[in-house]
């Protein structure tokens, strides 16, 4: 099978390629390389530099491929508060780019990386993939117009399509070319802050007044490795006019301060923080109700909060 994998170049679009190659699917890569790095495309792999923002690059990516594993994107709470236009260009109307190319050449089948930003701050917890839709950023906004628009293309065209919601991605892979991790710069997520955090440039808490035990944000934490698991068993179940939803986490919450005390543990060391305001756009508690990813697509997470730890601080010496 031959797989078109956008944003291949990213944390997660080049964990996905590392884990399908080495199960033997043909894989092309389509990334503009403006957060993801060029030199985490393996030999033998193709790789078509270009952006979802131009036609003629996605068409050329998509040749004899089979199915589209769609990671490209910008993906930052914070970033999208301050940039929304930015994110609808870049995520909505790509992605619609990207739906009219497959449509032209007659690719019908899509894996789309979308997100628990989508619900917002949900009434029931854990949350289930029948919650209502209320972003409290505009990047969740996007992903939810996203999911609306494969859901559309499904019914009208009949194309096989699953959305993926993300809860929060962490870890590393490691492969004959060094860790595949995050580089994101500037980095936003908690745990490589924490395990970077110095006495002299602490890793700044984001509220301590939230509606939590310990007043910190609840996030529910997925590794990587785990995640492009799901990935490559819904891409094995995609099934003709149908569009499915499905959350993707642990099932399990932590804490902002959890997560410090488990990053405090592994690295032997009390890690430095610093109390600060709550950032724009952030529901207080997220976590996955994964029944139906279970029973659907038999999968089940395999890795804990430790081993997510652990890969970023070996990724990251
Ligand atoms: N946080 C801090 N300090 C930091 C970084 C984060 O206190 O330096 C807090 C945040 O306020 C939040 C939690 O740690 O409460 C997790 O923040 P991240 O930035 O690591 O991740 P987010 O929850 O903002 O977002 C991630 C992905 C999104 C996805 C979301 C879904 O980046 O793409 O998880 O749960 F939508």
């Amino acid at each position: 099978m031959h797989v078109l994998i956008t944003g291949g170049t990213g944390y997660i679009g080049s964990t996905a390629v590392e884990i399908m190659r080495n199960q033997g699917y043909e894989i092309t890569i389509l990334d503009d390389c403006s957060t993801g790095h060029a030199d985490s495309v393996p030999q033998g792999v193709r790789f078509v530099q270009g952006s979802l923002l131009n036609p003629v690059e996605i068409c050329d990516a998509l040749a004899d491929v089979d199915v589209v594993m769609h990671f490209a994107g910008k993906s930052l709470v914070g970033e999208s508060v301050e940039k929304p236009d930015l994110y609808k260009r870049v995520n909505v109307d790509g992605t619609r780019n990207l739906l009219d190319e497959m449509s032209k050449v007659g690719v019908k089948k899509m894996v789309f990386s979308s997100s628990a930003a989508t619900y917002g701050q949900p009434q029931e917890i854990p949350i289930k993939e029948s919650a209502i839709g209320a972003p409290t950023n505009p990047y969740g906004s996007t992903k939810l117009v996203i999911d609306q628009m494969i859901g559309e293309e499904s019914r009208r065209r009949g194309i096989a399509a699953a959305s993926l919601r993300y809860f929060n991605v962490a870890g590393a892979m490691h492969c004959e070319r060094g860790w595949l991790a995050e580089r994101h710069d500037p980095e936003t997520h908690l745990i490589p802050n924490v395990l970077r955090s110095t006495a002299i440039d602490p890793v700044k808490i984001f509220g301590n007044d939230w509606p939590t035990p310990d007043g910190t944000c609840i996030r529910d934490y997925v590794h990587v490795i785990d995640l492009i698991e799901a990935h490559i068993k819904a891409l094995e179940t995609l099934t003709d006019n149908h569009h499915e939803i499905y959350n993707l986490g642990s099932g399990d919450g932590f804490s902002v301060r959890q997560i410090v005390d488990a990053a405090s543990k592994a690295t032997g060391y009390a890690i430095p923080t610093l109390d600060s305001a709550r950032r724009d756009g952030d529901p207080a508690i997220l976590i996955a109700d994964i029944t139906k990813a279970r029973k659907h697509l038999d999968w089940r997470p395999t890795r804990g909060i430790d081993v997510m730890i652990s890969d970023t601080l070996e990724s990251i010496r």
